[in-house]
């Protein structure tokens, strides 16, 4: 029996704390499916469109990991896809509380659905998404925290947004 794993997540934009879980996921699992939250309270500096695109790139290479979108509660995603697990990433302790929750609760929703915790190698233990966000606005390099086609779509979209303003 093959075994597929829900990764859900924003990726606004994915980082290499996401790669990292993801790879990590893809040894265990048979397939991995990166799902990204389409209506998310969040407003987005990437479009749905633009996340989906970096990460497939990103993972072009890899055949048992997929890219894909949802919207919804997860576990009728999950159970739409056939997945049994739900792949979660967790960096800290701060991270537990609001995890712990959304397992339980899913759990609650779907018993056949289990959430799986993985720890991120310890460089990618303080990379978020907000954080890189944040970083490149203020004109920092997160070089080496993300993908290098992130890197280069962070820049762009910098510019593009400091062409507008002028
Ligand atoms: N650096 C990281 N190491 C391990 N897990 C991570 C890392 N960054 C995010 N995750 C996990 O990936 C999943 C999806 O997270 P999400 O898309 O919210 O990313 P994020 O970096 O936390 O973004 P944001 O800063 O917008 O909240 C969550 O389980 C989150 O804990
Ligand atoms: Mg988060």
């Amino acid at each position: 029996m093959s075994v597929i794993a829900i990764y859900p997540g924003s990726f606004d934009p994915l980082t290499n704390g996401h790669v990292d879980i993801i790879q990590r996921g893809a040894h265990l699992f048979d397939r991995i499916v990166v799902a990204m939250l389409v209506n998310m309270d969040k407003s987005p500096l990437f479009t749905v469109a633009e996340r989906v695109d970096l990460a497939r790139e990103v993972f072009r290479d890899h055949a048992n990991v997929e890219v894909d979108t949802f919207d919804g509660l997860l576990v009728d995603y999950a159970e739409r896809r056939g997945a049994g697990v739900i792949m979660r990433g967790l960096r800290a302790i701060s991270d537990f509380e609001y995890e712990m929750q959304m397992a339980l609760m899913n759990r609650h929703l779907n018993p056949d659905v289990e959430t799986v915790f993985m720890m991120p190698a310890e460089p990618y233990t303080y990379v978020s998404s907000r954080l890189v966000k944040e970083v490149v606005a203020l004109g920092g390099s997160v070089h080496g925290l993300v993908p290098a086609i992130v890197e280069r779509r962070l820049r762009e979209k910098k510019l593009a947004r400091e062409t507008l303003r002028a």
